[in-house]
């Protein structure tokens, strides 16, 4: 049985390897895409999202989400992303987005589910959040949250927080205390899936359709900074997907993540105990290691088999 699937994300280079591996792979059924700002404004990332689609040929259900989180406003990151979200790679228009928004969507999704659906979330959670804040009771509803979002140590962000949970520290709160269990993909984690010119060099043999064509043209936007030494940039977002897919590609530990909300130079660091120190109980799984290997096989696989 393919697992049921919300996916809510901020395209955004990475998330564009997101989703079209989750719509790519049959162990994913996509019952919506769900959008918000982040990397860029929602005026990006909604049309972006929307372009992958039509550029997969797929029959998914693109919804408008929040353009702001709980408090203040979005920190885009164009230099990562371009100023369009996708490296400037212009891709042919997609449709519309469907009636409604995001969190009113994802609430009638998981209220009309006949089986319990996974969240993922690879943006700033403010649609996650805003969807189990004014329904609370549906979070029985949701089989598990998987987040590529978060950091053991060093953010990418700020160098205490992580981009994600930077952008709405408060709504990452909230899914952490919703009761459901939670997957942290955190930047240690998605360091191992490390995209080198190697790697997209092997895409572009393997597939020669439009969209692996069109992922590596953005992915080879992306500058190749420090923190890896120019060797290439992590592929953040799809790890969510893979784990879904391969989860035997990783290993985990169960932790207690709290969340800094505090107005100083830590807010939005992800607080991550593996040894109960704080006593308080685990509420989060958080993926420990990554085989990078499989996890570039997987991705080239399933990314040839799209148009
Ligand atoms: O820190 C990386 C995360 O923030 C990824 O989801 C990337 O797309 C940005 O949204
Ligand atoms: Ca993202």
């Amino acid at each position: 049985m393919a697992i049921p699937i919300i996916l809510d994300c901020d395209p955004g280079t990475d998330d564009a390897f997101a989703v079209l591996l989750a719509l790519a792979s049959p162990e994913i059924e996509v019952l919506a895409i769900t959008v918000a700002g982040g990397n860029v404004g929602l005026e990006c990332t909604l049309p972006n999202v929307l372009a992958l689609v039509a550029l997969a040929g797929a029959d998914v259900p693109v919804y408008a989400g929040a353009d702001r989180p709980l408090l203040g406003a979005f920190v885009n990151e164009t230099r990562v992303h371009g100023v369009d979200g996708l490296g400037g790679v212009a891709l042919p228009a997609g449709g519309e987005p469907a009636d409604g928004v995001a969190a009113d969507v994802i609430r009638r999704v998981l209220r009309e589910a006949r089986r319990n659906v996974t969240l993922v979330g690879i943006a700033p959670a403010t649609n996650l959040a805003l969807a189990l804040i004014t329904e609370p009771a549906l979070a029985e509803k949701v089989e598990r949250i998987v987040l590529m979002t978060g950091a053991w140590a060093e953010g990418n962000a700020t160098p205490a927080a992580e981009f994600n949970a930077f952008n709405d520290p408060e709504a990452l709160a909230v899914l952490f205390a919703c009761g459901r269990p939670v997957v942290l993909a955190t930047l240690e984690l998605t360091a191992q899936a490390l995209c080198t010119p190697a790697h997209l060099a092997r895409f572009r043999a393997a597939g020669t359709g439009r969209c692996m064509r069109a992922l590596c043209d953005i992915q080879a936007t992306v500058p190749l900074g420090p923190r890896f030494a120019g060797a290439g940039s992590a592929l953040h977002d799809p790890c969510a997907i893979a784990w879904l897919i391969r989860p035997e590609l990783f290993t985990t530990r169960d932790c207690t993540v709290t969340m800094d909300l505090g107005p100083g130079p830590s807010r939005g660091r992800t607080v991550i105990d593996r040894w109960r120190r704080t006593g308080a109980p685990f509420n989060a799984t958080v993926l420990e290691t990554l085989d990078p290997d499989g996890f570039f096989s997987l991705l080239g696989e399933r990314l040839a088999r799209l148009p």
